[in-house]
């Protein structure tokens, strides 16, 4: 008995890191991921380099970037509107100035931040269209 029992707590823990790496959600998230490197290549690369790390004092890097980690709202408010130049970020000040791509749907946003928080060595949340949408609806 108190082998099974030992054998039960044992197997709960590892059933559940199995489904939480195989489940739907995990599988929603590849899907994300994947869509937001295309759209990385497309929109953001350029600016931001293929590894993320963009250039001193020109484009800033997006590895372990507090911003890009952090909240949607305001993620969202930059890649829609871009940022203007100046702005000084962990000491360096950045000249260059992001442009604005209010072309961009809600999904490839989602799927870009998703990409972008979850690539480069970064890990945050997903975000969702739905987040997106949300986020957007607030802005000025
Ligand atoms: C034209 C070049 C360019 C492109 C294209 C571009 N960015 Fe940027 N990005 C910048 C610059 C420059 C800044 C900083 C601007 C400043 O000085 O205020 C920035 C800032 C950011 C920030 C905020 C960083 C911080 O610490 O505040 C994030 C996040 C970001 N970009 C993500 C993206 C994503 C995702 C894409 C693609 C959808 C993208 N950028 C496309 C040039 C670019």
């Amino acid at each position: 008995m108190k082998q099974l029992l030992t054998l039960m707590l044992i197997l709960f823990p590892a059933s559940l890191l199995l489904m939480s790496q195989t489940g739907p959600a995990q599988g929603k998230l590849k899907e994300s991921i994947d869509r937001g490197n295309m759209v990385y290549i497309q929109r953001c690369l350029s600016c931001h380099l293929i590894n993320g790390t963009g250039i001193s004092g020109v484009n800033p890097s997006l590895v372990h970037n507090k911003t890009a980690l952090g909240a949607t709202e305001p993620l969202v408010n930059i890649i829609v509107k871009g940022m203007p130049a100046g702005t000084e970020i962990d000491g360096v000040r950045y000249n260059n100035a992001m442009a604005p791509a209010p072309d961009m749907t809600d999904l490839q946003i989602a799927d870009v931040l998703t990409y972008v928080r979850n690539g480069f060595g970064n890990n945050a949340k997903m975000i969702t269209e739905a987040e997106v949408k949300s986020a957007r609806a607030k802005l000025k």
